[in-house]
């Protein structure tokens, strides 16, 4: 184990808890992480102050709700603030907070023109990066309760966990790197910005570990089972929680009966339904496949009452 990693590794001893709990949903594309994550916040807004947070480009929470909700948290009713961060407006963000620091740091050791900007932001990662920025801001404001987090699928989310430690250790290294330029930098010091940096990368990761758990949530089918047991691998290895599995949209056996096609469809979901249970001692919650209008807040609301995730934390 490196220094670096074993700093990253003690960070979950540290940090000082902010009473802002957050809930990730993730899993494969179209298994039901909005439906359920927007359930839930439903259900949390009852009794806390719940910001219901997506990340997800392919987002829906618009639709449910019937409103934009791009850069700025909406409230929609008391209890529930609703935000769904686009790239676009990731960058502009980023742009606001980090621009003029990075353009700081770059120009002390090298002839750039602002232009220089437009090229990082194009960078791969970045927007990643700072979503997780803005969702230490949110958690840190003390605003809310509870966070939750409908994360955009599989691929993204555990790139955007490994970024942190890679930017973490790719941080620590430029520090030392600039320590030994120090004094040569004639109108500013990119040590301090540096050092600010490697901060709240460990703020972050040290959020993830400590306030962040996670559901993951599939469908009775291979692909999404198989994914699933990958997601909570690695988000267990980057020493994140999870609370156990969703399986949505299963088949009632009632319904199956006098249709063959149903029937088969019914049995093979109940494979890949024992598959998990005998590859996780984690918790399994069951949803059906339902027939209501699942962007009506109501039945929402419902979904959530049976699903009660809180009695699983
Ligand atoms: N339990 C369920 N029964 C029936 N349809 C569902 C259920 N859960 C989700 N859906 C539907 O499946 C589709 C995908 O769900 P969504 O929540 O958008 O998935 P994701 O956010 O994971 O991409 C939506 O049309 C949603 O209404
Ligand atoms: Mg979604």
């Amino acid at each position: 184990m490196t220094v670096c990693q074993e700093e990253i590794q003690k960070m979950t001893l540290q940090a000082p808890k902010t009473g802002t709990t957050i809930q990730l949903f993730t899993g494969k594309g179209g298994v039901g992480k909005t439906t359920l994550s927007t359930a839930c916040a439903l259900g949390y807004a009852q009794t806390k102050r719940t910001l219901l947070l997506s990340t997800d480009p392919a987002g829906s929470l618009g639709e449910i709700f019937g409103c934009d909700f791009q850069e700025q948290a909406v409230a929609v009713s008391p209890n529930l603030d609703v935000v769904e961060l686009s790239r676009r407006a990731v960058l502009k963000l980023w742009h606001e907070k980090f621009a003029d620091d990075i353009f700081t740091v770059l120009s002390a050791f090298l002839p750039v023109e602002r232009d220089i900007l437009d090229y990082i932001e194009g960078a791969p990662g970045i927007d990643e990066e700072f979503m997780l920025s803005y969702l230490l801001d949110v958690q840190q404001s003390g605003k809310y309760d509870m966070i939750i987090w409908d994360a955009a699928p599989t691929s993204t989310t555990l790139k955007l966990l490994e970024l942190q430690k890679l930017f973490y250790a790719h941080l620590t290294d430029a520090q030392k790197m600039y320590l030994k330029f120090k004094g040569l930098f004639k109108d500013a010091d990119p040590l301090q910005l540096i050092g600010q940096w490697r901060q709240l990368t460990q703020d972050v990761i040290t959020m993830l570990k400590n306030e962040t758990s996670a559901w993951i949530v599939a469908n009775p089918e291979r692909l999404p089972v198989e994914q699933a047991l990958l997601i909570a691998a690695a988000l267990a290895d980057f020493g994140i929680k999870v609370n156990g599995y969703i399986m949505n949209k299963l088949l009632s056996e009632e319904i199956c009966d006098g249709s063959d096609f149903l029937e088969k469809k019914f049995r093979a979901q109940q494979r890949w339904r024992e598959s998990l249970i005998s590859r996780t001692a984690l918790p399994i919650l069951q949803v059906k496949e339902l027939t209501g209008d699942l962007t009506d807040p109501e039945e929402l609301l419902l979904l959530s009452k049976k699903l009660d995730i809180s009695s699983f934390l």
